[in-house]
């Protein structure tokens, strides 16, 4: 996952708009949508602004533990541990779900046509795909593949106390190697297929994984640290090349190779039980090295039963993309929810999305387009970027195109504020069908509902999002400790900026923290560190007690809960609204606290910024800020000021370049109402981003400070010093 993906994202806004607005130019009828849509509603808004009703979606409950204050989702009075009557394991719920949906279609693979590579002048390669349909795995056949492979690894002499990692893309050989563990008990560690070489060395290191199932773009960079993995005895490789630089080091043999030994040799299965560890997942921690979290059955089940009330009518009608790393709880919660209710998963790449994908080849068509998901995942950077590039071709092309797409938003949004949801159908058809049609074709023109996960969603994005696509977003939030289940917004709440109530499976408590200022007995709203209890809490971290009793807590009724370090505060209706960060929070030379997150939050909404990092210590009286400088901004900026420069970085230098900037900056902080010690009292620019493959961000995009103060540790230095 890297920002390079997403950027044929906006890409990709910015072609399908074009067209949109040409036919729209051209197109007399427009007029009259106009009118109507311009009439209409101002009657409706009239006659039903004050029906509007506050929904109580949380509720306060009693919970044993740390005192504090504590909600529960309003529709289910004890936290809900599974959806599906006497299933109890991820085992038996695919098991179930594959009886029942023996002939459907379950996972799905494009056919690859041909593959292309291109070196253009600057010498850098790149990759083109032609793509071809999607070839089609029933659930009947998936589950003999599955029972296959989980015979093939006895054969390999693989035992069940022995962990197997499962280290690639997300992909269908994925979803079945999961599956095929599951089945025999085996428990699974999960790595990010971005994790750097020392990171991957210890997790795999740690867990004593003897098997590996990688593809052979995972197996180099294994070759690469051989000879300190001790533990690690074979490989079994998901591509049908297989590196030669491999050979000899393990035995290595080809996933087909194991469901072909093991549809000869059958063994029976050997089923879990709720308590037992499914999965160990290594997550690139925002601070030091990553840590294993330890996840039962029960604990996946919880949440995969909780966010299935979420999605309203799901069932086997529906579609899901799946591209997001499987080795995120997210999409790992989202492939098992799938298979459950009988849906179909098609499997596609950030790099190969949509039509005019980075990596998908001229006049061929990207995945969306092919497969028409209903239903997708999303991180909240992907969403950013959809919204910024439809934005901006929108302001490019200016005139009375611009003005009719602010129009129809601004219609939108009036409507979803005055009212619920899936009002104004006449208004919404003719929008939808002149304006947001070509915006939704982008994803396939089928999404009923999008879930963004992973970090908190903008409330500018959010908006944008589900006005442009018609669907709604639910927003999530949850970390991989409480196996993704926290909280969620529910579909009619169409306030922004808030990560709604509790799932069915959760508690969300808020405890004091005093030396933060946050108090449970605030006014008007109780405010406190977020904790969180039910079913879906994992086990904690492997091998890491210390860390484990620091931050997971299991209270008298024998209910676990883990603190969360992230503030919160409830609303009247129960929805809870993150504020802060604990970690986050440095105190300066005199004593004040500085909210890292905060006066981050505030400032990234400068345009000229694309990402930044507030930095501040002890031993200084005020905080200095790294600041990537967002090209396009700052370019024209340059350009309409008349400022010369050779390239980029070398603008980002300049010393009007940092005024501007930083005035940028400061005018938002003064809007703000910052304290002068919570502003950066200098910037750096940097012209390159930050990519989760240069490790200055999570696959999530969220700043890891600790590996950006290293990286740019003189650069701060400086900053104190000039
Ligand atoms: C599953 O495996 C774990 C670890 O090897 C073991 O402790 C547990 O008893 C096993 N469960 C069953 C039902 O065999
Ligand atoms: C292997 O290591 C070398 C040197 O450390 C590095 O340049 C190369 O990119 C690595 N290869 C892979 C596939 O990670
Ligand atoms: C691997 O783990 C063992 C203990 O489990 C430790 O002694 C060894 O130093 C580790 N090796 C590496 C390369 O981290």
């Amino acid at each position: 996952m890297c920002t390079l993906s997403y950027l044929d994202w906006l890409a990709a806004g910015q072609g399908e708009l074009k067209e949109a607005d040409t036919a729209r130019a051209q197109n007399p009828i427009n007029m009259s949508g106009y009118i109507v849509g311009a009439l209409v509603p101002i009657a409706f808004t009239l006659l039903l602004r004050n029906s509007k009703k506050v929904k109580k979606r949380g509720v306060p409950v009693d919970v044993g533990g740390e005192p504090g204050y504590a909600i529960r989702n309003s529709q289910f009075p004890s936290p809900v541990e599974t959806a599906w009557e006497g299933i109890s394991t991820l085992a038996e719920l695919f098991e179930q779900a594959c009886k029942l949906h023996y002939h459907k279609r379950l996972l799905g693979t494009r056919k690859l046509i041909s593959r292309e590579v291109k070196v253009p002048e600057d010498g850098r390669s790149f990759e083109k795909l032609h793509l071809g349909e999607y070839e089609w795995l029933t659930y009947g056949k998936a589950f003999e593949a599955v029972c296959n492979f989980a015979s093939g690894m006895v054969q390999l002499c693989h035992r069940k106390e022995e962990r197997v990692a499962i280290f690639a893309d997300t992909r269908e050989e994925w979803f079945i190697a999961l599956q095929a563990c599951f089945r025999r008990n085996v428990t699974v560690v999960t790595i990010y297929a971005s994790l750097g070489e020392e990171a991957l060395c210890r997790s795999l290191n740690e867990t004593e994984v003897t098997t590996v199932i990688c593809g052979n773009k995972e197996l180099k960079k294994l070759v690469n640290i051989s000879g300190q993995l001790d533990t690690v005895k074979r490989v079994i490789c998901m591509d049908d090349e297989i590196p030669t630089s491999a050979s000899g080091r393990w035995t290595i043999t080809s996933f087909a190779d194991v469901e072909r030994v093991g549809c000869e040799n059958p063994v029976d299965a050997n089923l879990p039980l709720s308590a037992d560890v499914a999965v160990i997942m290594y997550t690139s921690g925002s601070a030091g090295l990553p840590k294993g979290v330890m996840m039962t059955h029960g604990n996946v089940l919880a949440t995969v039963s909780a966010v299935m009330t979420i999605v309203p009518g799901l069932g086997s009608k529906d579609v899901y993309l799946a591209y997001l790393p499987l080795a995120h709880i997210l999409e790992l919660v989202a492939e098992n929810l799938i298979s459950a209710v009988g849906g179909v998963i098609g499997y596609g790449t950030p790099l190969t999305l949509t039509d005019t994908s980075s990596k998908i080849k001229a006049g061929t068509k990207g995945d969306a387009t092919v497969l028409s998901p209903t239903v997708m995942t999303a991180v909240p950077a992907i969403l950013d970027r959809v919204r910024d590039g439809v934005r901006k071709k929108v302001d490019a092309k200016g005139g009375l195109s611009k003005k009719l797409f602010d129009l129809a938003y601004s219609r939108r949004l009036s409507a979803i504020n005055g009212c619920w949801f899936g009002a104004w159908g006449l208004e919404k058809f003719l929008w939808d069908f002149f304006v947001f049609k070509k915006v939704r074709a982008i994803l396939g023109g089928h999404i009923r509902f999008l879930l963004s996960g992973g970090a908190p969603l903008s409330a500018d994005t959010q908006r944008f999002i589900s006005i442009c696509l018609g669907a709604p977003i639910g927003q999530g939030y949850g970390l991989t400790e409480t196996c993704a289940g926290a909280t969620f917004s529910e579909v009619d709440d169409t306030s922004v900026g808030r990560v709604g109530s509790s799932l069915p499976c959760s508690f969300i408590k808020l405890i004091d923290w005093p030396e933060g200022g946050y108090l449970t007995s605030d006014s008007p709203m109780p405010r406190g560190e977020i904790v969180v209890g039910g079913p879906s809490v994992t086990l904690g971290y492997f091998k890491n007690e210390e860390k484990t009793k620091e931050v997971y807590k299991v209270d008298e009724r024998i209910m676990r809960w883990f603190y969360t370090g992230d503030i919160g505060q409830f609303h009247a209706d129960g929805c809870l609204e993150i504020i802060d960060r604990k970690k986050d929070i440095v105190k300066l030379q005199h004593g004040e606290y500085v909210s890292l997150g905060k006066v981050e939050a505030a400032l990234s909404i400068s345009p000229y910024v694309d990402n930044i990092m507030l930095h501040a210590d002890p031993f200084h009286s005020y905080c200095v800020a790294l600041v990537v400088a967002s090209q396009h901004a700052v370019e024209d900026w340059a350009s309409k000021q008349g400022v010369a420069f050779t390239n980029f970085a070398d603008l980002s230098e300049k010393e009007e370049t940092i005024k501007e900037v930083y005035s940028s900056l400061g005018q938002i902080a003064k809007k703000s109402r910052f304290e002068k010690f919570e502003i950066p009292a200098k910037i750096k620019l940097l012209s390159t981003p930050w990519t989760p493959e240069s490790g200055l961000v999570t696959a999530a995009l969220k700043i890891k400070r600790e590996a950006i103060r290293k990286a740019f540790s003189d650069d701060l230095a400086e900053l104190y010093t000039s």
